[in-house]
């Protein structure tokens, strides 16, 4: 029986006749039992290291090991696609970024696609979306987006500030994120004060900001987010001594793409290792902040009784690096970036339990429709976890499709000068390029090398090849970097021609102006040079 525990306490056998009748009972109630409610957490920029030994050594997160107390927590969760947009596109819609073309922040999902929660609005859910969403096209800044399609320029140019930190507040400065807080108490009294009288199941959505890192302002007003913001509350959750500096490779030992990727986002400079251990404890403190709401979640479901029928799912749209391979931010195929938590937690879900198969966004899709037991969809990227998670599934006829043993993540936004594609098994991470030729691919041996210091693609030929050839029977790779390839260029012209006369003063006065308007000439013509470039194939 699902969810039967061992150990209560001792009664007495009961007569046969009876046991029958409670058996016939148990049988008719496991039948008509009820669907559970599904609440995810869902923050950004965490990452899911920190989970799971010897990440969580750093830190405190008191609700994620409850969660791990009670539930299961995936080791090996990855992103689609390490930017925000495309990532949630994959996790909404179930598909892979080059399916629905979520190519950047400002091309999600168009509309027209289904997804899991409109399902179970369908077949009798109540449902509701609170906090940072952010899945459609449209969004983010004009930087952002000009900065991806101008990525096949040759040029390079800082467009972001430099990593920083900044403390505020005092040891009892509890609400730092405040916006986050009122998402998350606007969904603690909808719990408690809406879902707690549904007859039929929930499923609530609250989406964090935290522990993305927050505006530089100093660097005028085309800013990134580069400043790492916390309390002395927060800090002091944080064990300095856990700190691990990350090694990084000389600037000319770098990957091609790892270097401009490091130079647009201005940390090709010095920095010292106080620096980026207080770069890196900020960021934990942030993390801890973030638990904190996913605390009230938690705390919110157990007053209202809600918990024992309630499933709830915690993870992130991607990682942050935090200085790991002299980068911020994410768009990374590297752990810090692409590593997501996961865990789950709710009636019937094995408790303490570590999964270690790699999975990866796009399987929540096919995992909350079996949970609110709605027939599989055809032609999703992903698959259910539900086997993964649950005590045992009982005259079940299996009829899902195996899960393979590789996931797959994506890249084609900002900051990376080339599109990225990364097949991840238990043991090996290999990173292809464009189309597979022009850049050098990248393999790693995760088992032996976590902090991905060794590009071994050159020294294992056969497994690079072997791993190639399932990425590509999984998605004709050159093909779609050269469909995005043509995609940056058309926005751009479109983009281009809309500004008229203003062109040269706008595309000046975007996040790289301070580099921009050093030699603007010089960037306009490489601008000139590459729209009048052939397309190569
Ligand atoms: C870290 O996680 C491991 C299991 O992954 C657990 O045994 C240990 O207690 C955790 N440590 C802390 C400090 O949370
Ligand atoms: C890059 O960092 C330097 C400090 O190292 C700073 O002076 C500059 O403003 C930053 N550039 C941009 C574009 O933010
Ligand atoms: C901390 O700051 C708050 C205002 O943000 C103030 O009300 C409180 O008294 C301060 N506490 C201490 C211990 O300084
Ligand atoms: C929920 O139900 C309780 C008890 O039946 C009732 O007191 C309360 O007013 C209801 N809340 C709402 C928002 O309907
Ligand atoms: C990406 O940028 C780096 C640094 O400028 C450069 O060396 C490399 O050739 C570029 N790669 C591609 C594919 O454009
Ligand atoms: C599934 O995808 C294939 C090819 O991408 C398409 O031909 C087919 O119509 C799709 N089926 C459904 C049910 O969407
Ligand atoms: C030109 O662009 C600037 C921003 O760089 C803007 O402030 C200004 O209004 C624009 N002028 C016209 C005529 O569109």
């Amino acid at each position: 029986m699902r969810g039967a525990r061992a150990g209560g306490p001792e009664l007495p056998p009961p007569p046969p006749l009876l046991l029958l009748l409670l058996l016939l009972a148990a049988a008719a109630a496991a039948a008509g039992q009820p669907r559970p409610s599904v609440v995810l957490v869902a923050s950004d920029s965490f990452d899911g290291r920190l989970t799971f030994y010897p990440g969580n050594q750093t830190v405190a997160l008191p609700f994620i090991n409850f969660m791990k107390r009670y539930g299961t927590v995936f080791l090996k969760a990855y992103t689609n696609s390490p930017i925000c947009c495309p990532s949630r596109a994959a996790m909404w819609s179930g598909l892979f970024t080059h399916l629905t073309e979520s190519w950047n922040n400002f091309k999600g999902l168009d509309p027209g696609y289904v997804t899991w929660m409109d399902l179970l609005q369908k077949h009798g859910y109540h449902t509701k979306k609170l906090g940072k969403i952010d899945y459609t096209s449209g969004h983010h800044s004009v930087s952002n987006r000009v900065e991806a399609w101008t990525r096949d320029v040759a040029f390079l140019l800082r467009q972001e500030g430099r990593p920083t930190v900044k403390l505020t507040g005092n040891k009892t400065h509890i609400r730092v994120m405040e916006k986050d807080w009122q998402n998350t108490d606007k969904a603690v009294n909808w719990i408690k004060e809406e879902a707690v009288n549904f007859t039929q199941p929930f499923v609530l959505y609250l989406g964090l900001n935290l522990p993305h890192p927050y505006p530089s302002p100093s660097t005028g007003e085309n800013f990134g987010s580069s400043t790492f913001l916390t309390s002395p509350y927060w800090l002091k959750k944080v064990s300095y001594e856990a700190i691990k500096i990350p090694k990084w490779s000389s600037l000319s030992e770098m990957h091609p793409v790892d270097y401009y990727s490091s130079y647009t986002k201005n940390c090709t400079g010095e920095f010292t290792k106080e620096e980026v251990r207080n770069i890196r404890a900020f960021y934990y403190a942030m993390c801890a902040e973030t638990d904190a709401m996913l605390g009230k979640i938690i705390s919110a479901l157990r007053d209202t009784g809600l918990l024992k029928r309630t499933i709830i799912i915690f993870t992130a749209d991607h990682g942050e690096l935090a200085m790991d391979h002299r980068q911020f931010y994410k768009m990374s195929m590297y752990e810090g970036s692409s590593h997501i938590p996961l865990l789950v937690m709710g009636p019937g879900i094995k408790q303490q339990q570590q999964v270690s198969d790699v999975v990866s966004l796009v399987d929540i899709y096919p995992t909350m429709l079996d949970i609110a037991r709605i027939p599989a969809q055809q032609n999703l990227s992903g698959y259910s976890l539900m086997p993964l998670l649950f005590e045992e599934l009982e005259n079940e006829v299996v009829t899902r499709k195996p899960r393979p043993p590789w996931v797959l993540s994506e890249f084609h936004g900002c900051n990376v000068n080339s599109s990225t594609y990364m097949l991840r098994t238990d043991r090996w991470k290999y990173i292809t390029y464009s189309d597979g030729n022009s850049v050098p691919p990248q393999l790693f041996d995760l088992s032996a090398d976590p902090d991905e210091l060794e590009n071994i693609a050159m020294k294992f030929p056969v497994v690079a090849h072997s791993l190639d050839k399932i990425l590509r029977s999984i998605v004709n790779y050159p093909k779609v970097s050269s469909s995005v390839q043509e995609y940056n260029k058309r926005e751009f012209i479109s983009w281009k021609q809309s500004l008229g006369q203003n062109y040269s003063n706008v595309i000046a006065n975007l996040r790289w102006h301070q580099d921009w308007l050093k030699e603007p000439k010089k960037y306009e013509d490489a601008i000139d040079k590459w729209l009048h470039q052939r397309q190569h194939q």
